[in-house]
């Protein structure tokens, strides 16, 4: 059995996710913004952010595969999923659960930038920062975590806990069997 310890409460989440997409109502005031979720991780949590967010605002989704056993990221990312139109011209804000190596979002947002969007920002849920190895700040931040692993609220281990709403650390992971 895996042993959970709530780390961020779905009350906490919740008041955070109001307070960032205000702050992103006013940041793009009279513009549209197209939010580009990364799947799985962030389904949730751009649910949760588009309908606090005031704006004219419309959806898509890009899905990567990042190589690696365990926690070791490889540092190769692969393309899934690509978005479903071109951002050229467009106010693009990437939105993802958790920016944690960097290497994901590097990739994600290279990627896009070859579309030639009018800007391009990065809205992550959670940030542990002493875990980089790319060097990308995310311009809308939920939480600065620690070191931990964690999952629920849209976060997976072995794809599972993804429908927990509050985010726990995973204490002591089994294999996922
Ligand atoms: P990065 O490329 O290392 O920044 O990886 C980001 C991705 O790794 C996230 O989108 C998550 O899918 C995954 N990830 C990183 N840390 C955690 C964690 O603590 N729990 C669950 N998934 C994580
Ligand atoms: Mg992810």
């Amino acid at each position: 059995m895996d042993k959970l310890r709530v780390l961020l409460t779905r009350d906490q989440i919740a008041a955070k996710i109001a307070a960032l997409a205000a702050q992103i109502t006013v940041d793009f005031a009279g513009e549209a913004v197209v939010l580009i979720g990364v799947l799985k991780g962030a389904a949730i949590f751009l649910a949760d952010l588009a309908r606090e967010i005031q704006l004219d605002a419309s959806f898509d989704f890009i899905a990567v595969s990042s190589y690696g056993v365990g926690r070791q990221h490889s540092g190769e990312v692969r393309l899934v999923k690509d978005v479903d139109s071109s951002m050229g011209g467009k106010n693009v804000i990437l939105v993802e659960d958790i920016l944690d190596t960097g290497l994901t979002l590097a990739y994600v947002r290279k990627l896009l930038r070859a579309h030639q969007p009018k800007s391009i920002k990065i809205a992550a849920l959670l940030d542990k920062p002493s875990r980089r190895i790319e060097p990308i700040r995310a311009d809308y931040v939920g939480f600065q975590i620690p070191d931990e692993f964690v999952v629920g609220y849209g976060l997976d281990f072995a794809e599972r806990y993804r429908n927990l709403p509050d985010i726990c650390i995973l204490e002591t992971p089994s294999d996922g069997a």
